[in-house]
C-alpha cells in the first residue's frame, strides 16, 4: 500500500510555521526571535519547554482541525482549487485527533496535576468543560472515521455523527477565548495564535455560509473523502466541477 506523504506534509509546515510565527515570538519587543524557539527545544528548562510545547500542540490542533473543516465548504465554491484535497481530510483530522489527546494528557497530568481542584476551579471551569465535550465529540468522529463504521451506522447517521464536529470547533474556539483571556489583560494572545482564532472562525462561517448556498448534498463515504475514482469523479461533480 502506498502512503501519501502529502497530508502529513500539511500538518509538518502547519507545526512549523507555529514554532517559527508564534513559540519565536517575543512579546516585549514584539519581533520574532530565534533565541526564544532555541529556549523552549532545548529544553533547558523542561517545566517551560512543554508548557510552550502543550501550546503549539493545542495550535496545531486547532488549526489543523479548522482546514479539515474549511475544506468541504471550499471544494463547493470553488472545486477546480480545492476538490482535490477533500482526500487529505482523514489523515489530517486523525492526525489532529492523536495531537489533542497530547494537549489534553498534558493539561490533565502536567498543567493541572490531576487536581480536581484546580481543573473545576470556577475561574476556568466553563472553557474546561467545552474543551471535554469538543474533546469526545472529536473522539467518536475519529473512531467512526471508517468504511465500515459507515456500514454499521448508515450514511445518514454517520453523516450527522460528522457534522457534530462544527459543534466541536465552536466549542473549542470558545475554549481558547476563555481560558486565554484574563481579567486585567482580556484575551491576550500572541498574533499567530490570534491568526489561528480567526482562521478557526471564518471555517465555521463559511461552513454556514454553504447551508444558503444550493448544492447536491454528497451521498457516500468515497464522495465525502474523495476515495477511490468514482468517490472523486461523485465529489467533483457535486461539486460543480465540469
Ligand atoms: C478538542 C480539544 C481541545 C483543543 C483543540 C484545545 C485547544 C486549545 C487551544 C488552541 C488553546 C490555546 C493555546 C494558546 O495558549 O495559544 C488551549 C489552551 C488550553 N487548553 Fe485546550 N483544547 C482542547 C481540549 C482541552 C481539554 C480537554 C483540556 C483539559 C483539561 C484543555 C486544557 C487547556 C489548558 C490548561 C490551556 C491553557 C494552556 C496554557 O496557557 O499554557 N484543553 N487549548
Amino acid at each position: 500500500m502506498k502512503i501519501d506523504y502529502r497530508p502529513w506534509l500539511i500538518v509538518f509546515l502547519v507545526i512549523v510555521s507555529i514554532l517559527f510565527l508564534y513559540t519565536a515570538y517575543d512579546k516585549q519587543t514584539k519581533t520574532l526571535k530565534l533565541e526564544n524557539l532555541i529556549k523552549v527545544l532545548s529544553f533547558q528548562d523542561i517545566t517551560y519547554s512543554l508548557r510552550e510545547l502543550n501550546k503549539v500542540a493545542a495550535l496545531a490542533a486547532l488549526g489543523l482541525l479548522a482546514l479539515v473543516f474549511i475544506v468541504g465548504p471550499l471544494s463547493k465554491f470553488w472545486p477546480v482549487v480545492f476538490a482535490k484535497y477533500l482526500a487529505y481530510r482523514k489523515t489530517v483530522g486523525v492526525i489532529s485527533f492523536v495531537i489533542i489527546l497530547l494537549h489534553t494528557a498534558y493539561s490533565l497530568f502536567i498543567y493541572y496535576k490531576l487536581d480536581p481542584g484546580s481543573i473545576f476551579a470556577q475561574a476556568t471551569l466553563l472553557p474546561v468543560i467545552f474543551g471535554f465535550i469538543a474533546f469526545f465529540i472529536f473522539l467518536i468522529m475519529t473512531i467512526t472515521s471508517t468504511k465500515s463504521a459507515v456500514q454499521k451506522l448508515g450514511y445518514k447517521k454517520w453523516k450527522t455523527i460528522q457534522t457534530c464536529g462544527y459543534i466541536g470547533l465552536l466549542l473549542v474556539i470558545l475554549h481558547f477565548f476563555y481560558i486565554e483571556s484574563k481579567p486585567t489583560a482580556g484575551f491576550d494572545v500572541r498574533p499567530y495564535g490570534l491568526v489561528i482564532f480567526y482562521f478557526a472562525i471564518a471555517a465555521l462561517l463559511l461552513r454556514l455560509g454553504i447551508i444558503f448556498v444550493k448544492t447536491p448534498e454528497r451521498k457516500l463515504y468515497e464522495e465525502h473523502f474523495g476515495e477511490n475514482e468514482e468517490g472523486r469523479k461523485n465529489s467533483k461533480k457535486i461539486s460543480g466541477k465540469k
